[in-house]
């Protein structure tokens, strides 16, 4: 297996593998690069729905996305399209998948079915990087605090894509959730300290009002997505991208309007995060 940076900040392209046919201790590698570089690109993939699937299984447990159309044969992958007519895209601001949940989702493996001739690329930034960026007066202050995390005002009826031509796409209108993490966590597995609030999920601070915490989570939107901070993920016939949700944002670009894109993505379910 070979590994080149995709950028000073975070990711790593992968090649010299099939995911299909990974041998345990290949999968320990791959797993221990994407906990500590974030994303993982991997080309050249021949890989089924079904091999999606039994791969995903490999890292534990799976969690169904309640929002995003299934694919009608295979209920655990989600599918992220967008129709030639549409203009809005799903995932098209800076977010981290999951937050909103108790458990956030470890990460995702997206693999590319239907691609524009030109454009749909996925930007990912790193939180480790945004973290170690902080004055430590700020870093101080933030530690000791927690934010709340909701999907309401994206997916309910009166949100974000109920006013967008992507609505009738979407399901789950009538699911409310919400989930209070610290601002700052520890990585589970590496222990590296990442700020962890993101633009679409994050509302406010706990215990502040949404007015009062608007303008440093602003701040924080800003700082975390510095392009020196950022890789970009060019897709490819046969890619395939691993990244950890706890370690990055990221952000599908919206830039192809007239072309068909499908992506596939499976969601791997995480374990509790802290402080
Ligand atoms: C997402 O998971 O937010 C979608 C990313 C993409 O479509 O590039």
């Amino acid at each position: 297996m070979k590994m080149q940076p995709l950028s000073p900040a975070l990711g790593v392209e992968v090649t010299g593998v099939q995911l299909a046919a990974l041998a345990d201790a290949e999968l320990q590698e791959l797993k221990q690069a994407v906990f500590n570089n974030g994303v993982a690109v991997i080309r050249d993939q021949d890989f089924s729905p079904e091999q999606h699937i039994a791969f995903a299984k490999r890292w534990g447990g799976i969690d169904v996305n309640l929002f995003f159309p299934s694919n009608s044969q295979w209920p655990e992958i989600a599918e992220v399209r967008k129709a030639e007519e549409q203009k809005t895209n799903i995932g098209g601001g800076w977010h981290t998948d999951h937050s909103y949940d108790q458990i956030p989702a470890m990460g995702s493996i997206l693999v590319a079915r239907e691609l524009p001739p030109v454009g749909g690329d996925t930007l990912f930034s790193s939180m480790a990087a945004a973290h170690d960026a902080l004055s430590d007066g700020l870093r101080q202050t933030l530690s000791g605090m927690r934010a709340v995390h909701t999907s309401d005002h994206i997916y309910r009826p009166d949100g974000y894509y109920a006013q967008t031509d992507m609505a009738a796409d979407l399901k789950g209108h009538e699911v409310s959730t919400r989930a209070v993490h610290p601002v700052i966590i520890r990585h589970p597995v590496t222990g590296q300290k990442l700020l962890y609030v993101n633009a679409a999920f994050t509302t406010h601070f706990e215990g502040w009002t949404r007015e009062e915490s608007l303008p440093l989570l602003s701040y924080l939107y800003q700082l975390g997505s510095r392009e020196e901070f950022q890789c970009r993920v060019q897709w490819r016939p046969g890619s395939v991208t691993i990244w950890d949700n706890r370690l990055t944002w990221h952000l599908a670009q919206n830039d192809y309007h007239g072309h068909r894109r499908v992506m596939h993505r499976i969601t791997l379910t995480g374990e509790p995060i802290g402080a």
